[in-house]
């Protein structure tokens, strides 16, 4: 028991020193990169897991479509980045193998299909070490249904909290498990700080600060408070405080959930409430979600890799809408509003109004690229 104690207590230690070297590096970040100023934009398309390659062929489909004439004079270049499979990550024993993450970290924005994530070993999500690498610390994930009354953007963090160190944690067999959460000063700023901006950019009024303070004392502690400091720089803005339980009831009391408009919460419980949110939409299949830093982007369906589907050989029809909705927020956040608003028109057109040709889970199911080729007839009709 001893040696297990001294081991625990190194390894604590160096978790220890490496996030205050963390927090010590954000605190002299400077600033976010102007997409505008580039010369060129490089789009990589990570093609993952499962029915991943099968969406993301379809949305490198439809950004050659949409982005024709800048492909043409060469200011976007796509580029196909296939190592991101679980099968190669194994081999290498890396959540993001060296050589796939420089393919990554060479381009601008990342369109990523989902990934395999293992339960248990050691082998880290390829979410997770993406978002960690690339220092992609907001979430942000839009949730919306007019007829309800709910446009909800939800700002999770995406950098900390128990999912930063959860291969990290420490074992004594037979006895105990223990892994680590860590909430910092400056993570914590730069996520609310970017929730408030995004409130005051789209005139929204109400800002929901959801954590488990009065429990996780130390870190929700923190985050609450830092988040209520900042809050006060936006005078026009009521920050509400809420407890992620009662925020998970909230959600579907038709009574008061069309009041909230911005989230603003830590790692576990934005994963946690994205997707409740996301089912009140139509599924986690009909989200899309942004993972955005300072320096690079990433986008993501926010569902899994759907082996199910896989397994029963129907891969081709997966249901491409949310790869889609991120190939919307990828346009929107490189700068081509434009474009991001006719797709954004022709998606609600074909899912929500026309719905000519519908994936589901039916026998009579379209495929995946039927689809693909529906919304781009509806793009040209625009
Ligand atoms: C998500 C996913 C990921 C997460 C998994 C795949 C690691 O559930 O993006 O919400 O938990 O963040
Ligand atoms: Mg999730």
């Amino acid at each position: 028991m001893e040696n297990y104690i001294k081991a625990a207590t190194e390894q604590f230690k160096a978790v220890l020193e490496e996030q205050i070297e963390r927090q010590q590096r954000m605190e002299n970040d400077s600033g976010a990169i102007d997409y505008k100023k580039l010369e060129k934009i490089i789009i990589g398309i990570c093609y993952g897991d499962g029915i991943g390659p099968i969406i993301s062929k379809e949305s490198k489909r439809l950004l050659e479509f949409i982005l024709k004439d800048e492909i043409a004079n060469g200011k976007v270049e796509l580029r196909v980045i296939e190592g991101l499979t679980i099968e190669n990550r194994m081999a290498k024993n890396k959540a993001i193998p060296d050589d796939v993450l420089a393919e990554i970290k060479a381009c601008n924005v990342i369109l990523k299909a989902p990934t395999t994530t293992l339960k248990g070993g050691t082998l880290e999500s390829a979410n997770v070490a993406m978002r960690r690498e690339l220092d992609l610390y907001a979430n942000v994930r839009p949730v919306c249904v007019p007829e309800l009354g709910i446009d909800w953007t939800f700002y999770r963090e995406n950098t900390e909290g128990e999912y930063v160190l959860g291969s990290r944690g420490i074992e004594i067999p037979e006895t105990l498990a223990m892994d680590f959460k860590v909430t910092t000063n400056a993570g914590t700023k730069r996520i609310c700080r970017a929730a408030f901006e995004f409130a005051k950019a789209n005139g929204k009024t109400n800002v929901a600060i959801v954590t488990k303070a009065n429990i996780m004392k130390k870190t929700d502690g923190k985050f609450s408070q830092i988040a209520h400091e900042i809050a006060k720089e936006y005078p026009e803005i009521t920050a509400e405080e809420w407890y992620i339980d009662i925020m998970t009831a909230n959600l579907v009391n038709e009574n008061i959930r069309s009041n909230f408009q911005v989230f603003v919460m830590p790692n576990l419980y934005g994963d946690i409430i994205t997707d409740e949110a996301a089912q009140i939409q139509g599924g986690v299949g009909t989200a899309g979600s942004a993972n955005i830093g300072d320096k690079y982007a990433m986008f993501e369906p926010i569902h899994g890799t759907a082996p199910r589907l896989i397994e029963a050989g129907r891969g081709d029809y997966a249901n491409p809408t949310s790869m889609f909705k991120a190939t919307e927020m990828m346009l929107r956040h490189i700068g081509f509003i434009e474009k991001a608003n006719t797709l954004s028109e022709a998606l609600n057109i074909c899912t929500e109004t026309e719905k000519k040709i519908v994936v589901d889970d039916s026998q009579n199911s379209a495929t995946c690229s039927q689809f693909g080729d529906y919304l781009m007839e509806t793009i040209k009709k625009l």
